[in-house]
């Protein structure tokens, strides 16, 4: 027998047994006499001991094989047999059964810290993510999710496990899509809109996930928002550069017809058309080249004619090109006060956005109005250049769309006065490639005035 225990048990047994046997022999031969009264005592007292130890190997028999199963038990949940190591006494069940277990807690640690270190892994790899991730149980319940799923659903706390996916997004062709992914275990792709701050755009990408508990779903939320919104910018553009050619390119055929059918001999009216012809190739032309300056501000090569400008001089040449016309419309053009500063960029570029401020300050004036013109240092040290009219002014709600390409407050006027709606695009492309900025205060019928900061070129520049 291997049990040292057991051994122990059988032998304490059968000395006990021996111990009787002799004792109960003496017991028989010496009758009981009044000298010896003990020795039938003794006689009872060891059968009594001997049935008792008896009784206890029987009742530690099965706890002996209990503890020699739990051995056997911790032995399969280790993946190496183990080594006994000097310590422990390997000699009895209970020795073995430490020294099995003492291994089992081992392997139990290496255990927890790998999934420690496998979940941290993946906590990482989940909150450094840009898309938002998510995933659900058979019952589409969220197992997890991460930071970016958060913030996309706009929550002001942190996505419990166990919600039920359409109290998280409300969204019932999600829902269909990841029961779908649940029930067929195939991939599929969803768009989806969420509303939070912001209406925001999502392609979900969803496919299953095989779990010990059964099949749940994973989806990929990718934020399309601002490639949509590129996208609808281009398209715009496109429609709106088509849109604006289309004009002027009518103009010019439908009169050049009407004079080949006929109207070239019509002495009265052949110049007028002819003119209507000219403004509009020249309206044509301006299209073209203001796109042109755009595509080029708009394309991230540095100019090569960049250097230090002295701004009094580029005022200078914008006013001169616009005095005409200032005159003509009955518009004053005044020099507030004009300071002797230096900023570094492209001349040409420069004189061109100020011309275009300047330009619109005489355009949406009225006759009698007042442009004014100033240079200036800041108190921060920027060279300040304001332009401010007392012209028709811009409606609040207009006011933070008038950069954009196209935009015009009112189209009609401002295409009778030869205006692109590129023109403040282009102003802001230029100042912010110098480093600047721009501003806008106006109030409806008063006028409006534009601000341009930019940085000072230092000695060095
Ligand atoms: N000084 C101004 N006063 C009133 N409205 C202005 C002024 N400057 C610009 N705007 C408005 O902003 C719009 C966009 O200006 P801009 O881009 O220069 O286009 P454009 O001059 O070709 O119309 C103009 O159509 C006009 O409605
Ligand atoms: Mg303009």
């Amino acid at each position: 027998m291997k049990s040292s225990i057991l051994r122990r048990f059988v032998l304490v047994t059968q000395v006990l047994v021996l111990f009787t046997l002799v004792a109960s022999f003496y017991a028989f031969r010496i009758p009981a006499s009044k000298d010896s009264p003990g020795a039938a005592a003794v006689l009872v007292w060891l059968s009594c001991a001997t049935l008792a130890l008896g009784l206890a190997w029987l009742v530690s028999l099965p706890l002996m094989l209990r503890v020699r199963r739990l051995k056997r038990m911790a032995e399969g949940l280790l993946d190496v047999p183990l080594h006994q190591n000097g310590t422990q006494d390997a000699s009895n069940e209970l020795g073995a059964l430490e020294i099995s277990l003492s291994g089992v807690a081992a392997q139990v640690r290496t255990l927890v810290d790998r999934l420690r270190l496998e979940s941290a892994r993946r906590e990482a790899i989940l909150a450094s993510m840009a898309e938002g991730v998510l995933a659900v149980d058979s019952d589409l319940r969220i197992i997890f999710s991460n930071d970016a799923l958060f913030r996309s659903v706009g929550g002001s706390r942190k996505i419990a496990e166990n919600t039920r996916l359409l109290a998280l997004i409300r969204d019932t062709g999600l829902f269909d899509t990841l029961r779908d992914v649940v029930r067929t275990g195939e991939n599929r792709k969803h768009r989806l809109k969420i509303i939070s701050d912001r209406e925001r755009s999502f392609e979900v990408q969803a496919g299953p996930l095989e779990m010990p508990s059964g099949s749940g779903a994973i989806a990929i939320l990718y934020d399309t928002t601002d490639i949509e919104r590129l996208e609808q910018v281009r398209k715009d553009f496109v429609a709106n550069v088509s849109h604006e050619m289309r004009t002027p390119l009518a103009g010019i055929i439908g009169y050049a017809e009407t004079l080949l059918d006929g109207a070239l001999e019509d002495e009265q009216n052949n110049r007028r058309f002819v003119q209507i012809i000219h403004s509009s190739a020249i309206r044509l032309n301006s299209i073209a080249s203001d796109l042109l300056v755009l595509s080029e501000l708009e394309s991230k090569v540095e100019p090569r004619e960049s250097g230090r400008i002295a701004v009094r001089d580029v005022v200078e040449s914008a006013l001169a090109i616009v005095e005409k016309e200032a005159e003509m419309r009955g518009v004053k053009l005044i020099r507030e006060e004009i300071q002797e500063l230096q900023v570094v960029g492209t001349r040409l570029r420069l004189e061109q956005a100020v011309l275009n401020l300047v330009a619109n300050a005489i355009k949406f004036n009225l006759p009698g109005g007042e442009v004014r013109i100033r240079v200036v240092q800041d108190a921060a040290g920027y060279v300040s250049i304001t332009v401010s009219d007392t012209g028709v002014g811009i409606p609040s709600q207009d006011l933070p769309r008038i950069f954009e390409r196209f935009y015009r407050v009112d189209k009609g006027r401002s295409r009778q006065v030869g205006g692109t709606g590129l023109g403040l695009t282009i102003v802001k492309h230029v100042i912010e490639r110098m480093n600047g900025t721009i501003e806008v205060q106006s109030q409806l019928r008063y006028g409006s005035t534009f601000t341009v900061r930019l940085p000072l070129a230092t000695n060095a520049g």
